[in-house]
């Protein structure tokens, strides 16, 4: 099933084929990451097709093209990336030998499935990282989990608690457990096939005193653009809050900026992507992990940088110039998590009471702990913006 607008079958009326897009772009995944790439390609004359997989889909009922199906379709992949000048992607749940598949045809898959594979496990980005050895970015200790042996021995040289990590499919905090002893690690491995591949990871338990995200661009002629630092703040895994410029000194943002632009230069990352890091009490700068694609913490660049997150992730794709990232004034995001009694597209007029803040609803069913929106407001400086986003974000729920 495909169509424009929701409404499969209209096709030949809506779309007369006289004007010509700019170019059409294919994204994998219709979530509000694609509904907000929807919109900068509407600025652009862009034509963007999703793959959906329900015509309720953030990006769906935002307009865009769609076609309805599975990531793991390859005979649906390969008709997106026929019909597009570049196939991109929304989400990591893809199947990257299906990618490969699809380059090794002569689709125009961006970013390359190597590149991907940083964003998609979270072993072989640790793994990665470190065999930079020339670079000497540093990672949290970590050590790949078989059984819960493995998980007592690394605790033995780091000490209680750990934290294991789902090598994949963790989002939002989902998959990464914080494990006091021998007994909570065997129940939390009690789901993992022995005879399989190790599905979690262990690592350090952190005293972090702050994060933040280093959000970058490469085009495939290989210029970069890195975004002011992107504070986040993250509350039982989720993240909450977005400040820009992150307060953090200056020497420690120039090396996660070199370091996320060696890993794209590295590994021939194209697109826009973001490079969480940790600070941790006693200073040091640590890589988390990679999401290569639009992200969450590039949110707040729609209003508070001369060029957004979602216009810069299709030009780079597109292998067009690079716009600029700089600020445009001191700004904080709020982003509006769902719990099972609130409402929030009804409460928006109350929010708009706020003065001066920039709400973005993304048309998502609200289960507990999903983001349904966040809202932006730019101020002199940082304390102010934040007060008044969060004015705005307490309306949606009192
Ligand atoms: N080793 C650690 N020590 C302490 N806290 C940690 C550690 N690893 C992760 N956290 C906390 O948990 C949050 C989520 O972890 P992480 O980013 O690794 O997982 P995720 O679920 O894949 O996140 P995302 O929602 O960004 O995809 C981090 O932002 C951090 O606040
Ligand atoms: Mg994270």
């Amino acid at each position: 099933v495909s169509g424009r607008g929701g409404a499969a079958g209209l096709e030949a009326s809506v779309r007369p084929g006289s004007s010509t897009p700019s170019a059409r772009v294919a994204m994998i995944g219709a979530g509000q990451l694609a509904r907000m790439t929807h919109q900068a390609a509407i600025d652009y004359g862009i034509e963007l097709h999703v793959l959906a997989g329900s015509p309720s889909d953030p990006a769906v009922t935002a307009g865009a093209g769609y076609t309805l199906g599975r990531a793991d379709d390859v005979v649906l992949l390969r008709r997106l990336a026929a019909g597009a000048d570049v196939l991109t992607l929304d989400h990591e749940l893809v199947p990257l030998d299906l990618l490969r598949t699809v380059a090794s045809e002569g689709g125009v898959v961006r970013p390359r499935a190597e590149a991907l594979a940083l964003g998609c496990d979270k072993m072989f980005a640790r793994t990665a990282v470190s065999e930079l050895g020339a670079l000497s970015i540093q990672v949290p200790a970590f050590a790949a989990v078989q059984h819960t042996s493995d998980v007592v021995e690394f605790a033995d040289r780091h000490g209680w608690p750990v934290v294991l990590k789902a090598r994949s499919g963790g989002y939002d905090g989902r998959g990464v457990v914080i494990v006091e002893d021998r007994g909570a690690a065997e129940r939390v491995l009690a789901g993992v096939d022995p005879g399989g591949a190790p599905a979690w990871v262990v690592e350090e338990h952190l005293e972090i005193a702050a994060e933040f995200a280093v959000l970058m661009a490469r085009n495939p002629s290989g210029h970069t653009a890195a975004y002011p630092p992107i504070g986040t703040l993250q509350v039982e895994g989720i993240c909450r809050e977005l400040t820009i410029p992150a307060d953090l000194p200056e020497d420690l943002v120039r090396r996660g900026e070199s370091w996320a632009r060696s890993i794209f230069e590295g590994f021939d990352v194209t697109g826009v992507g973001a490079v969480e890091y940790f600070v941790t009490r006693d200073g040091r700068l640590l890589l988390n992990e990679f999401a290569l694609r639009p992200h969450n913490s590039g949110h707040i660049t729609i209003e508070a940088c001369a060029t957004s997150q979602f216009h810069q992730h299709l030009r780079a794709v597109l292998d067009w110039p690079l716009g600029t990232t700089g600020l445009l004034r001191p700004a904080a995001t709020v982003n509006l998590i769902a719990d099972s009694t609130h409402e929030f597209a009804g409460r928006l007029p109350h929010a708009l009471g706020v003065p001066d803040v920039h709400v973005h609803l993304y048309r998502k069913a609200p289960r507990p702990g999903r983001k349904v929106g966040h809202v932006t407001a730019l101020a002199d400086s940082v304390p102010e913006a934040l007060e008044r986003a969060r004015a705005a974000a307490e309306r949606f729920v009192r």
